[in-house]
């Protein structure tokens, strides 16, 4: 059986005092929860929301990194760097930064090997614009998505690797693909790494949804044979709805 994972993406929101007070609110609302739970954050609040998680059953994530190990990239942060101060997973791919930040399939597969390599447990985000679904695309863009962001890896790798299926048109427009198609969809990446890595990884692997998720949704989604939880955006900026969405 696998594991269910809901993470928060925060996005470019919450300060630091914000931040703290979300995680002391948060920590008694999920604390006897068996889902994993996870809060991906601004780097400016990574140190701070480790303190406050600290003892808790709340894991911190960062939403992007380079996969340089150091070097002169002026205003980015790497793995390494991550690393250190206690950071356990990573978003990689989000369809924001493909759009507005030219992250592409071959930048995603070397922050993926370069989040191994470093000991970061990556989420990786696929998923296919509105357009790309309107012409009948959808599968053949998440699967090669997938393909391309796990090129090279081992098979304990994939195995360790968190995807996120999120249709672009899905994100931040209240718009979210039914259950039913949010599974099926899951279902191709998941026969896709089968193909590759062979059926047993991909029993492994956790495949969330992301796209719109509420606590008023989250439980019929969540409860789908393939969908292993969901990346939170909007949604996970409230204690309280956040905390419904990790006890769906
Ligand atoms: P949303 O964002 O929940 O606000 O749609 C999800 C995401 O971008 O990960």
């Amino acid at each position: 059986m696998r594991r269910k994972v809901i993470a928060g993406n925060w996005k470019m929101n919450m300060l630091p005092d914000e931040a703290i007070n979300f995680i002391q609110e948060l920590t008694p609302l999920v604390k006897d929860t068996e889902n994993e739970v996870i809060l991906c954050v601004p780097y400016t609040d990574l140190f701070y929301a480790l303190l406050n998680a600290q003892d808790t059953n709340i894991k911190i994530g960062a939403q992007n990194m380079h996969f340089a190990e150091s070097g002169a990239y002026t205003g980015e942060i790497s793995g390494k760097m991550l690393k250190v101060i206690g950071v356990e997973y990573v978003i990689i791919g989000h369809s924001e930064r493909r759009q507005y930040f030219a992250e592409t399939d071959e930048t995603v597969n070397k922050k993926v090997k370069s989040a191994f390599e470093n000991g970061l447990k990556p989420i990786v985000c696929v998923g296919e614009t509105l357009e790309e679904k309107e012409q009948g695309k959808t599968i053949n863009i998440i699967t090669t998505q997938t393909r391309l962001a796990l090129d090279g890896l081992s098979k304990e790798q994939v195995k360790n690797t968190i995807i996120a299926y999120e249709p672009v048109w899905a994100i931040g427009t209240g718009k979210t693909a039914t259950a039913e198609d949010a599974n099926d969809s899951i279902k191709e990446i998941r026969k896709e790494i089968a193909k590759i890595y062979g059926n047993d990884v991909a029993q492994c692997v956790i495949i969330q949804y992301g796209g719109s998720v509420k606590s008023s949704n989250a439980r019929e989604l969540f409860t789908k044979s393939d969908i292993d939880g969901g990346l939170v955006g909007g949604a996970s900026l409230k204690t309280e709805e956040f905390s419904k969405i990790v006890n769906f």
